[in-house]
């Protein structure tokens, strides 16, 4: 159990502890293994520069990608940005300017985008959805000769919707359109991949250490290698990482990263198959108990497990996390809970604003066990079960 002063997290979409295996990675390049990787003169900076080549080589073999297509940076919005400035900034290709992109894309890549359009460098079209999935035949009718990239999160961080296709990714191949994927929530709860043989199925992906239970500050960034000479840095310096991402590489967060990619890559089944057992006992548990609810967001087997966007009618989240200090959950995405905006993930889906003020996000591990999860939904139904009667709630569970 991850608990902070008898409080239960269940926040893992927001960030992960860091596991025991992934900080004692860490610790030989905090103390004897020091030196900097660039410093070719001696043995320190050899050893360093040795453990760097492992670690990349060890992440590009997991993703099935090459070393030289991939790049340590400070995290997936580092990535994102590198990625989106690095290519589009200088976009001369008047007539290959659109972008399709999600509605549920996190900020850290709406952003960017948003701002390459308002600088005129491309043009941004949604993506038609149903609940939030987007359908693969549907987004290649919306294919035309001025597509530059479909941009699709692997894993949607609120909802968690998956999209990794092969079929798509194939498919805007042969059209020469790029497909840019968020991968930030995607290690230890899907397959990066089809098998061994694959490929990642994209040509740029953005990776996140502090999602998949490594360190925060560190990232990598994917990009095929037929689109490395035409990507610019967003930083200039002393040439580390081929100039494109310069800068001394924190041994210590990439031994970090490294191990947390490749945790998630051995344990998935187990991992994937106890959170599963948690979402059935989360949603038999309220079913059996008559709260009236709706998970928020498209079929569950279009989703991993370990998500629940759930909206318990007539109950305001706000109200609900003050009467649960014992309980940590959030009302959305923790990037964007700063701000007083609702949720652009639940906005897209449509719902209303007393709805989407009635939503909370559950994010479940396998580091919570059956019990903890017990009495998590023991506090909850005591909550919420006499807030709905008092209100004379229908009973109503809208759960697809
Ligand atoms: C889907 C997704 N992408 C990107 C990010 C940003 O990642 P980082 O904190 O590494 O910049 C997050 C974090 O909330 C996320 O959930």
């Amino acid at each position: 159990m991850v608990s902070h002063m008898n409080s239960l997290y269940l926040d893992y979409q927001s960030t992960t502890p860091v596991l025991e295996e992934v900080q004692e990675s860490m610790i030989p390049f905090l103390s004897e293994i020091f030196g900097n990787p660039s410093s070719k003169e001696h043995l320190y900076g050899d050893e360093a520069s040795e453990a760097r080549d492992t670690f990349q080589l060890e992440c590009a073999k997991l993703l099935g990608i090459s070393p030289s297509e991939l790049f340590f940076t400070s995290g997936a919005t580092e990535s994102s940005n590198l990625a989106l400035f690095g290519l589009l900034s200088e976009n001369s290709q008047t007539n290959k300017r659109i972008i399709l992109l999600s509605p549920f894309e996190h900020a850290c890549v709406q952003a960017p985008l948003q701002e390459l359009e308002r600088r005129g460098k491309v043009e941004l079209k949604y993506l038609p959805h149903t609940h939030g999935k987007h359908e693969t035949e549907e987004i290649l009718s919306l294919i035309s000769k001025d597509t530059y990239a479909v941009v699709l999160m692997a894993v949607n961080n609120e909802l968690g919707t998956i999209h990794t296709d092969s079929k798509l990714y194939e498919e805007l191949h042969k059209r020469e359109v790029l497909l840019i994927s968020d991968y930030s929530q995607a290690p230890g709860k899907i397959p990066l991949r089809a098998d061994s043989s694959d490929n990642l199925p994209a040509d740029i992906a953005f990776f996140s250490a502090h999602k998949m239970y490594g360190p925060k500050g560190v990232g990598a960034l994917y990009i095929s290698e037929k689109l490395l000479s035409s990507l610019k840095p967003l930083f200039y310096g002393g040439g580390q990482q081929e100039g494109i991402r310069p800068g001394t590489i924190p041994l210590h967060l990439v031994a970090g990263f490294t191990t947390a990619l490749s945790l998630s890559s051995k344990n998935i089944n187990s991992w994937t198959s106890h959170v599963q057992s948690l979402q059935n006992l989360f949603l038999d548990t309220l079913k059996e108990k008559n709260i009236s609810f709706t998970l928020n967001g498209p079929l569950l087997k279009t989703r991993i497990p370990h998500n629940l966007n759930i909206r318990f009618h007539g109950i305001p989240s706000d109200v609900l996390i003050a009467q649960l200090p014992m309980l940590a959950f959030s009302t959305g995405s923790a990037c964007s809970s700063s701000a007083t905006s609702r949720s652009h993930v639940l906005q897209s889906l449509k719902l209303s604003e007393e709805e989407i003020d009635e939503s909370l996000r559950i994010g479940l591990s396998h580091l919570i066990s059956e019990t903890d999860l017990k009495q998590s939904l023991a506090l909850i139904c005591e909550t919420v079960i006499p807030m709905q009667s008092e209100l004379a709630i229908a009973h109503n569970v809208c759960c697809f």
